[in-house]
C-alpha cells in the first residue's frame, strides 16, 4: 500500500509492543523501514516478539523492561533510550483493562487501570515530549484509545474515564505543541481481536475465532472484525510525513460499529452475580497466567 522504505530513519517507540495490538502495529513500521523499540512488563514476550518480527522482516527491535506505572522508571527508559539516538515517533499502546460492574470494584482494581492507562501513557508522553523540545526536534505520537471516549463504556467504566483523559491530552498538546512541530493523534480501533484483549473484555471466547468466523459478527454493520492490516496501515499513515497538517484527532477504525450506538457491553446488564463471579475468576486466571511470566 505505500512505499516500502515509507518510514526509513525513523525510530519509533511502542509502549506494549510486545504483544497484541502493539506487536502488530510494530509488523508494519518495520517492514516500511523503521526501527523498531517496544517496552513492557514482560521481557520474555517482548523478546520473543523481536526475535520473531526480526526474523520475519528484518531490521532492528530493540526490547525494554518498563511498567509505565512508574514515572521515575518512565524517565530512566527514556533517557537511556534517548541516548542511544533521539526516536521520532511514540505509539502509547500500553493498556489494562478487564469488564467488571463498577459497583463491584475495588479503589485498586480502578487504580490498577487507570495508572497503566491514565498516569502511565502521560508520563511517556511528557518524557519523550521534553527531549524534543529540549532538542528542538519535532515527533509524532499516536495514543491507541477506544471509541468509548465517545459513547462510555458500561461495565469499563475506568478505561473509559482513562482513555478518554488521554483523548483529551491528544486535543490540548496538539494545540499547545502545535508550532514545534510535535503532532499527536489517536486511534479508536474497534474489534481487532487479541488474546490479551479478549481473555479480559470477552472472557471465554476465542479470539481467533473471532477473526477466522468473522461472519458471524453480526453487531457489527460490516458483519466482521478488523484485520490487523488495517490497523497497521492507518497506524504507518499517521506515523508517516505528508499529513503533517493532521493533529490533534482521534480516527475510529471499526466498521461503523460505535456509530450503532456503542452499545456492545448492554449485552451484559442482564447478567447474575453468579455469572460475574464467573467472569471475574475467569479475568483472574489470566491475570496470574501473565504475572508469572512477568517474573520470568
Ligand atoms: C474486578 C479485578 C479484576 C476483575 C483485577 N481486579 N481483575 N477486580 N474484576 N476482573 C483487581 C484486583 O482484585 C486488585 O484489587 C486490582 O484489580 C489489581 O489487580 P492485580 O492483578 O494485582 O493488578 P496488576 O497485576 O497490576 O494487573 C493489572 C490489570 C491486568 C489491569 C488488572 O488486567 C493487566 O495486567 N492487564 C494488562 C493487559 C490488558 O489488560 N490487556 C487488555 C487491554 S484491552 P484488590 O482490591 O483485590 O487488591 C484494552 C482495550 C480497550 O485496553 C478498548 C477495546 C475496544
Amino acid at each position: 500500500m505505500f512505499k516500502e522504505d515509507l518510514l526509513k530513519g525513523k525510530r519509533i517507540l511502542v509502549t506494549g509492543g510486545g504483544s497484541g495490538l502493539g506487536k502488530e502495529m510494530s509488523r508494519y513500521f518495520l517492514q516500511y523501514g523503521a526501527e523498531v523499540l517496544i517496552c513492557g512488563r514482560r521481557v520474555s514476550v517482548l523478546e520473543e516478539t523481536a526475535k520473531e518480527l526480526m526474523d520475519e522482516q528484518g531490521g532492528s527491535v530493540k526490547c525494554y523492561g518498563l511498567d509505565i506505572r512508574g514515572a521515575q522508571d518512565v524517565d530512566n527508559t527514556i533517557n537511556e533510550i534517548f541516548e542511544e539516538g533521539p526516536i521520532h515517533g511514540l505509539v502509547n499502546n500500553a493498556a489494562g483493562n478487564f469488564i467488571s460492574r463498577t459497583e463491584d470494584l475495588s479503589h485498586r482494581g480502578f487504580d490498577a487501570i487507570a495508572s497503566i492507562v491514565f498516569h502511565g501513557t502521560f508520563y511517556v508522553t511528557h518524557s519523550v515530549g521534553k527531549r524534543w523540545l529540549e532538542l528542538g526536534m519535532g515527533g509524532n505520537i499516536i495514543s491507541i484509545l477506544a471509541t468509548w471516549v465517545w459513547t462510555g463504556g458500561a461495565f469499563t467504566v475506568p478505561s473509559a474515564m482513562s482513555k478518554s483523559g488521554i483523548y483529551s491530552m491528544t486535543q490540548s498538546l496538539a494545540t499547545e505543541w502545535g508550532k514545534t512541530g510535535i503532532r499527536i493523534n489517536a486511534i479508536a480501533p474497534g474489534p481487532f481481536p487479541t488474546e490479551g484483549a479478549w481473555a479480559r473484555l470477552s472472557p471465554g471466547q476465542d479470539p481467533d475465532k473471532a477473526s477466522s468466523d468473522s461472519s458471524s459478527y453480526s453487531q457489527n454493520p460490516m458483519g466482521r472484525v478488523g484485520e490487523m492490516e488495517e490497523l497497521g496501515n492507518l497506524a504507518t499513515f499517521l506515523m508517516s510525513d505528508g499529513c503533517n497538517y493532521l493533529n490533534g484527532q482521534c480516527i475510529a477504525i471499526d466498521g461503523a460499529e460505535y456509530l450503532t450506538g456503542g452499545n456492545f457491553y448492554k449485552s451484559l446488564s442482564p447478567l447474575k452475580d453468579e455469572d460475574w463471579d464467573a467472569i471475574r475468576d475467569t479475568i483472574k486466571t489470566t491475570n496470574d497466567k501473565d504475572k508469572a511470566k512477568r517474573s520470568v
